[in-house]
């Protein structure tokens, strides 16, 4: 109901001081050059449901070069203008960014009629957008500032929590719309609405997801994998039968689903002894191919992700049972686990524990890391050198048998160290 009573201009001015002060100017500059000036999109969407989204996605009726050089005179920050489409990219110093596009000039009200240009231009750039919710518009002109435009029902589908397209073949123009309409219902907590849902089964049945190229899915997959609510989006790509789409044999079974919605509180446990930002996408991504036989992994791996992040994913995958299998030997030396665990990077320790379902697994990774991840030998060859042991391989034997002695707990200070390379060195000796 709060929608009803809805009071743009007062929202408008309840936003962060700097962003205020980009639509100002955005609404300045177009009174300047006596154009209508709006703000779009999911900004406005996000606006209205009161969350924070501060890429600003302006929508001018007019020459959008001229008015970006405009804008960014006094902005300054930094501009790119892509004049074959007449948008531009304005990036300030404090990272927000401000995408300007020029409405498309004309507009036909029936066949041959004469263009309707100043009142209609940006109803027709609405009308080619995605969702209703994602086509509502807040004018900045000062005259009609915070003037909401709701040409489809935008403000009742937010209301309703609905997701609809506008047309029904908006699935066959982009299919990337099927993983956007799926990202937004799990992000938001809506349905995707009846007919919205018919049209999407259809595009599928219709193999438009093979008409993308790889690169385009890899993009629409890795945005909803980024976002906190990738199982509901896990859930309804497995519903719509898209993961068979992607590859054959790849299914999204319980046990995957329920080990991914564990995945952000591990992160924070981690988190909480480390201190230390994690790639997220890449350990979602190895949960949620888990389960995937080993031997057809790198063909799936590749409807994921980019070949940096594919090297990055299948060995931890390919290295998971054997892992496991060490980790359950009983009376497991803490040597042998301080050399498992030393080379794993912190994505494949929060991996392996979220995945794992031992609690003897876990209790192992959790002891390497509390206790065992952050020791090593204080002395090295140097000072091997300096007690008059003549170099050689002989010393890369002595340091092993030192950090061995010191993982053991049997040795604590740099004076013990010393004491214990030349008791290895006598030992080896006498070997
Ligand atoms: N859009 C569209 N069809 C697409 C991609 C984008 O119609 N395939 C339109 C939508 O109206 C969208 C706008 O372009 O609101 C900007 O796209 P994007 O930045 O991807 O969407 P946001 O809604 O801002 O999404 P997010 O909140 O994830 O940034």
């Amino acid at each position: 109901d709060a929608l009803e009573e809805l009071d743009c201009y007062a929202l408008i001015e309840k936003l962060p001081t700097d962003v205020r002060h980009i639509l100002d100017v955005a609404g300045r500059v177009g009174d300047e050059l006596n154009k209508n000036v709006y703000v779009v999109g999911g900004f406005v969407r996000d606006l209205v449901l009161q969350q924070h989204n501060f890429d600003i996605d302006i929508v001018i009726e007019g020459d959008g070069i001229a008015f970006a050089q405009a804008v960014n005179e006094k902005l300054r920050g930094e501009i790119t203008l892509y004049h074959q489409f007449g948008t531009a990219l304005i990036s300030l110093d404090n990272g927000q960014e401000l995408d300007i596009v020029s409405a498309r000039r004309e507009y036909y009200e029936y066949p041959a009629a004469l263009p309707k240009v100043e009142k209609s231009t940006i109803w027709s750039d609405l009308f080619r957008r995605d969702f209703t919710i994602n086509c509502l518009a807040l004018q900045l002109n000062k005259k009609n500032k915070g003037l909401l435009l709701d040409y489809f029902a935008g403000l009742e589908d937010i209301k309703e929590k609905k997701i609809r397209v506008l047309y029904n073949l908006s699935f066959v123009e982009d299919p990337t719309r099927i993983f956007r309409a799926i990202r937004f219902a799990s992000r938001l907590g809506f349905e995707i609405e009846g007919e919205t849902h018919g049209f999407i089964q259809q595009a599928i049945k219709d193999h438009m997801i093979e008409k993308l190229s790889d690169d385009r899915v890899r993009e629409e997959l890795k945005l909803i994998l980024q976002e906190k609510s990738v199982c509901r989006s896990l859930l309804l790509l497995e519903n719509y039968k898209v993961f068979q789409v992607l590859h054959k044999d790849l299914r999204i079974d319980n046990d995957t689903l329920e080990k991914i919605r564990c995945l952000d509180d591990t992160i924070e446990r981690f988190n909480e002894i480390f201190y230390q930002p994690v790639n997220r996408l890449q350990i979602v991504l190895m949960q949620l191919l888990t389960n995937f036989p080993t031997e057809g992994l790198e063909g799936v791996i590749n409807k994921f992700a980019t070949q940096s992040l594919v090297k990055l994913v299948q060995p931890s995958l390919t290295n998971k049972g054997s892992l496991y299998k060490l980790l359950q030997e009983e009376d497991l030396d803490k040597f042998a686990l301080y050399q498992a665990l030393k080379p794993l990077k912190l994505e494949e320790m929060i991996f392996y524990y979220n995945d794992c379902n031992d609690p003897y697994i876990q209790h192992y990774l959790m002891f390497y890391t509390l206790k065992l991840r952050d020791v090593n030998c204080e002395i090295c060859g140097e000072d091997l050198k300096a007690i008059g042991i003549k170099p050689g391989p002989i010393y890369k034997k002595i340091l092993d048998e030192v950090l061995r002695a010191k993982v053991k707990g049997l040795v604590y200070s740099r004076d013990d160290e010393l004491n214990y390379a030349m008791k290895a060195l006598e030992k080896l000796r006498g070997e």
